[in-house]
């Protein structure tokens, strides 16, 4: 079993790059069997789409086959996602652009959105709204909204952090890692190439 770890900020040493080292450490307190794969969009120097890849060959060609095999080799997904402007990350929606081949496919996805104040539920909207039509990524029905990140630091959370929220989270841990055991069966059964984008 292995879950990939999306962080999809546009900052260096950002609190989302935080965030998925420390849902790394709640997936493997909730299961030590499961690999987890990071990938920071901002530190990987993910490229937005084109379709001048001639002019990049070094990331269409080569870096974008090792994180393509790294995914497809991946049974669930965790994106963490900041909310800039009230909406989902450019890198966010990017990702479902550039990893487009058959990487995420009936596979479940948790999102998790972050916020440095009260925002954090515009992502949540919109990734469910408009990220699986091609990609064919089952988000499950459970998603985690991390308020006032800043302060959020299991062990020793600051004062706005609710007490009952790292149970919270690894309940969807757990539950990803189920979704992901329970729907692998399914994926035998469908040829991809038979309807790719979705209607
Ligand atoms: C360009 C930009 C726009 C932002 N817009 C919002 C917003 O609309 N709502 C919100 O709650 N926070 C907003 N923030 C604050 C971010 O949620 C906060 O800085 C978060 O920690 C950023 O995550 P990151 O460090 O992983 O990039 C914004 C931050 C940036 C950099």
């Amino acid at each position: 079993m292995k879950i990939s770890i999306i962080a999809t900020s546009h900052r260096k040493n950002s609190e989302s790059k935080r965030v998925s080292k420390i849902l790394n450490n709640f997936i493997l307190e909730v299961n030590s069997s499961v690999k987890c794969f990071n990938l920071d969009m901002f530190e990987l120097n993910i490229p937005l789409w084109t379709s001048e890849k001639k002019d990049n060959l070094n990331f269409w060609d080569r870096k974008l086959k090792n994180i393509s095999s790294e995914l497809t080799a991946s049974d669930g997904f965790i994106f963490v996602v900041p909310e800039y402007g009230g909406m989902a990350t450019p890198n966010s929606k990017n990702f479902f652009l550039v990893f487009n081949n058959g990487e995420l496919f009936h596979k479940p996805g948790l999102i998790v959105s972050i916020s440095s104040g009260n925002g954090g539920a515009y992502p949540i909207s919109e990734l469910r709204a408009s990220s699986y039509k091609n990609s064919h990524i089952m988000w499950i029905p459970e998603n985690i909204i991390i308020r006032n990140v800043e302060q959020f630091l299991p062990g020793n959370h600051g004062k706005l952090i609710p007490s009952w929220i790292d149970n919270r989270i690894k309940y969807s841990c757990d539950l990803l890692i189920k979704y992901a055991e329970y729907i692998k069966p399914i994926q035998k059964f469908i040829n991809r190439k038979d309807f790719g984008n979705g209607m």
